[in-house]
């Protein structure tokens, strides 16, 4: 297995809306996310993974985008990147963007050339279709954020697909001119001296030229888009010229968000050998218990969870490489997802899932605020939501289609909507956690008080710190980087256990996912006296553990 820098590194994801507001008109900015780099230093982490900073009309938070060489006027100017990107690089951090190109916005030039005229030179940036007969889309597709995936547009009398908002027009790939332009525009930010790109929704770049009807789930309204553009015919033709022709050229970091990958097909994506990207987003464990519907509140059975992700580490070693995370700013906040947010288990369930995924083999990515256990938002009216696609399913659903009943609904919304994950960052106890000394463009969670990262910096028990902890066992053990991964205790419905092995070293990796006390047999050459705990939850200095206490977690080492 070959070892590169981006494999040793540890992500911190920034959603700048909602991190770091600097000139007090509710909204974060660049010069806030300058203001906090020394935060982030303290931390340890070496990668800034930064969400759209582009601009865009905020249809659906700066993931449409309206200009890719521009920056978003509310969150500041070109300069104050470029202060960003040096200041960030002087403290030994790296920038990783988002590139969001399997859409753009609908005010983006080249849509709004494109829907003038079906002869006009951006005709076939985009996917056109004529409509099935009276006034019907060209399929029945529907869209990710609810309705049809197609819009009507008069001018011409036909359809665009947008797999997303209506205002997030899809890219035609099948389009040199639009690699050309992709292209440059990827390497017009190289130059600038960014350090690699996450990629937004990759997977989907590439169509069947046939679109034929999806399957319907039961008692859908609209079909599933998702054979004829997930993994399409080109996808991997098209990261391999995008590779050749710019990535190829610098030293970066990239991480694909593949909705519906697999573990062979992320091979393809990010095999070791295939020249396309460094690692890819899975998202089988995140979408546990959903079976096609996001809007449930379905628990997450541990055995589940361990099965899919132990496949992913057993599966990927020695030919690809995992990202690991358990939060983004499309995931509601881990500790009340996987873990328990209750004032007596919150941090010590924070701190469990922390070490349970920052001891596996792949990059770690760190979600804003995840560091201090931030949680979900107390959500109990739709007016409290800013998402467009809580917004959007919440009129498809309960005002529309009349199938689902508010307040259950909103149930759903307050254990997944993204919103959770987007409330403000918990700076300290000030008027609005010290993120803005305006108004915030969305409510500031009210536990802001008790959880702020001014509190957690200055106690060393804090989950902030244990992080910090965890991140560097990272840089100092290449077992915690590049060591096999196995599974123990496959069936057991409340502790996950693993071990690690890279040459002579060996770990054992402990955690308890109940707030029960789980007795524990320690496999004997974990207990010797050359064994040593490399972190632990309660504190415990002893490796004669016999049971685990409530979320209990620790980490045994032994060479
Ligand atoms: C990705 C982004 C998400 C966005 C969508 C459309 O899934 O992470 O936030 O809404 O793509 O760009
Ligand atoms: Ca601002």
């Amino acid at each position: 297995m070959k070892h590169v820098w981006w494999k040793e590194a540890v992500v911190y994801q920034i959603y700048p809306r909602s991190f770091k507001d600097s000139n007090g008109d509710g909204v974060g900015d660049l010069k806030g996310i300058t203001s906090c780099l020394d935060y982030l230093k303290e931390l340890g982490i070496n990668v800034i993974w930064l969400s759209p900073v582009y601009q865009s009309p905020n249809d659906d938070n700066g993931y449409d985008i309206s200009d890719y060489q521009e920056i978003m006027k509310e969150f500041g100017t070109m300069d104050d990147f470029e202060e960003m990107l040096s200041e960030a690089h002087k403290r030994g951090i790296k920038i990783m963007m988002d590139l969001v190109v399997n859409h753009t916005s609908d005010e983006h030039q080249w849509f709004v050339e494109s829907r003038k005229s079906v002869d006009n030179p951006y005709r076939d940036y985009y996917i056109w279709r004529e409509g099935k007969g009276e006034k019907q889309p060209p399929n029945n597709w529907g869209s990710s954020f609810s309705g049809s995936a197609w819009q009507y547009d008069v001018t011409t009398d036909m359809y665009y697909l947008h797999l997303f908002s209506k205002k997030q027009p899809d890219l035609n790939w099948d389009n040199e001119a639009v690699r050309q332009e992709v292209f440059s525009m990827m390497d017009w930010w190289c130059q600038k001296g960014v350090d690699g790109f996450r990629m937004d929704v990759i997977s989907m770049i590439s169509k069947t030229k046939e679109m034929p009807d999806g399957i319907k789930a039961e008692g859908a309204v609209y079909g599933d888009f998702a054979p004829y553009s997930i993994h399409g015919p080109n996808v991997h033709n098209y990261l391999k010229e995008m590779n050749r022709k710019v990535l190829s050229k610098y030293d970066l970091m990239t991480v694909g968000e593949t909705a519906g990958v697999t573990v062979e097909e992320a091979k393809r994506y990010a095999g070791e050998d295939e020249n396309e990207l460094n690692m890819v987003f899975q998202f089988e464990h995140v979408d546990i218990g959903n079976n096609g519907n996001k809007w449930n509140l379905n628990k997450v059975p541990l055995v589940e969870l361990k099965k899919i992700l132990s496949k992913w580490q057993t599966e990927l070693n020695g030919k690809a490489w995992n990202s690991l995370y358990l939060s983004n700013h499309d995931q509601p906040r881990c500790v009340s997802r996987f873990g328990n947010d209750s004032p007596e288990y919150r941090e010590r369930s924070a701190k469990m899932l922390g070490t349970c995924l920052h001891m596996m083999q792949g990059t770690p990515y760190i979600y804003q605020g995840e560091e201090l256990g931030m949680t979900n938002y107390p959500f109990t009216d739709i007016s409290q939501f800013r998402d467009i696609e809580s917004i959007n399913a919440y009129r498809e659903l309960v005002e529309e289609e009349k199938c689902r009943e508010k307040n259950e609904l909103i149930a759903c919304f307050q254990y997944k909507s993204r919103d959770n994950a987007r409330t403000p960052m918990q700076w300290d106890d000030s008027d609005n956690a010290g993120f803005t000394t305006g108004t915030p463009w969305i409510a500031v969670n009210p536990n802001y008080k008790k959880i702020n990262a001014k509190e957690q910096v200055n106690n060393v028990s804090s989950v902030f710190h244990y992080y910090k902890k965890l991140i560097a066992l990272r840089k100092e053990y290449k077992i915690i980087v590049y060591g096999t991964y196995e599974l123990l205790l496959e069936n057991d419905p409340n502790l996950y256990v693993y071990t690690r092995t890279y040459e002579k070293e060996r770990l054992l990796v402990l955690c308890n996912f109940s707030e029960e006390e789980q007795a524990i047999k320690i496999p004997e050459e974990f207990m010797t006296a050359d064994c040593r705990i490399l972190i632990s939850n309660y504190g415990r200095e002893s490796v004669k553990v016999k049971e685990l206490r409530p979320y209990e977690t620790l980490v045994i080492y032994h060479k």
